[in-house]
């Protein structure tokens, strides 16, 4: 047959496929979430997570050597506070003495070179398990707002490198910026959520970290999933206002917004690949009707592929296991 074009020659072997393959992922575009608690916790499995488990603060240090040793040099952090902190203030979020700022001053006492990023928002320490401060029923913004700017402040003090509000308060990146800033931590960057969604996914992280929202859902303040302009619009705000990087979240279902996003701003994005991701493809190869690895490399590189620079994943392990 007379073919003007014969695709099929650039995929003819894997050296080849290699040579022109679009998208590439490296361990360094890694952002490895811990779920840290406290030495009395008794669970470290999270049933919902298979193979991801929660980190008591003394044994940081184990799980940070086989980081560095894997290349995997950023960490975002989240803790599990214990009940009896919790209340509807954000007292525990701003202590000093917190698990947060605790794990992050080990972390950098250990390695300085390891970026610590922290999460920022209030349900961990919430006795309502919802992200700001609750009114009447209500998650009110503005009091709330003024929490994060403090909390920002006290994971800087400790050392953090970048805080990550994940709460979809508006108005946060501007007041953090400004906390931080007036604190002489200009160098603290601000990874902001933008478009985080309302989304079933993170059902596994509310089981790890005991968080789940205690009345009603976080519609209010986290983004509708029929909607992509508006992750834009939130995007641009938080660039605006000061953020370093932006975030889609979750980030298999919403290649669509990672592409659009990405499109817009011009500053680094970041992707999570966020708990239900992870459980779904845990669950399904458990079953043995997926291979594990496979999803997870076509799971990443999609993302990649649709525009994220850096991604947020519990696979980040298995994925520098890999050697590729
Ligand atoms: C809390 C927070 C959540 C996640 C990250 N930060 C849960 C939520 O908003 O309810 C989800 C991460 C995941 O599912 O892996 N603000």
């Amino acid at each position: 047959m007379e073919l003007t074009h014969r695709h099929r020659r650039l995929r003819i072997n894997q050296t080849m496929r290699d040579l022109v393959a679009e998208t590439s992922l490296s361990v360094k575009q890694l952002i490895v979430p811990l779920f840290i608690v406290e030495d009395s916790e008794k669970d470290l499995m999270i049933a919902s997570m298979p193979g991801y488990q929660r980190i008591r603060i003394s044994e940081l240090e184990k799980e940070l050597t086989e980081l560095v040793k894997l290349n995997l040099k950023t960490v975002l952090l989240f803790v599990k506070a214990l009940d009896e902190t919790k209340d509807n203030t954000g007292k525990e979020a701003v202590n000093p003495q917190g698990l947060m700022q605790r794990a992050i001053r080990k972390i950098k006492a250990f390695d300085q070179s390891i970026i610590v990023m922290t999460d920022v928002a209030l349900d961990p320490y919430s006795s309502y398990g919802h992200d700001g401060i609750v009114e009447n029923n209500q998650i009110v913004n503005d009091p709330t707002v003024e929490v994060l700017m403090r909390m920002s402040v006290s994971h800087a003090e400790a050392g953090a490198d970048v805080v990550a509000p994940s709460d979809m308060m508006d108005g946060r990146v501007k007041y953090i910026r400004k906390a931080l800033d007036d604190k002489d931590f200009i160098n603290t960057g601000i990874l902001a959520y933008s478009a985080k969604y309302a989304s079933c996914y993170y059902g596994p992280f509310r089981d790890a970290l005991d968080s789940a929202p205690g009345f009603g859902d976080k519609k209010t303040y986290q983004m509708d999933f029929r909607n992509s302009a508006e992750a834009v619009k939130e995007a641009l705000t938080d660039v605006d206002e000061g953020a370093d990087m932006v975030m889609v979240k979750p980030a298999g279902a919403y290649l669509d917004i990672i592409h659009r996003v990405k499109q817009t701003v011009h500053v680094p994005v970041a992707a999570y690949q966020v708990s239900g991701e992870y459980a779904q493809i845990k669950a399904v190869a458990e079953r043995g009707w997926l291979n594990e690895q496979h999803a997870m490399l076509e799971s990443l590189m999609a993302i990649r592929r649709a525009g994220a620079d850096v991604i947020a994943t519990y696979f980040a392990k298995d994925f520098a296991r890999l050697k590729l």
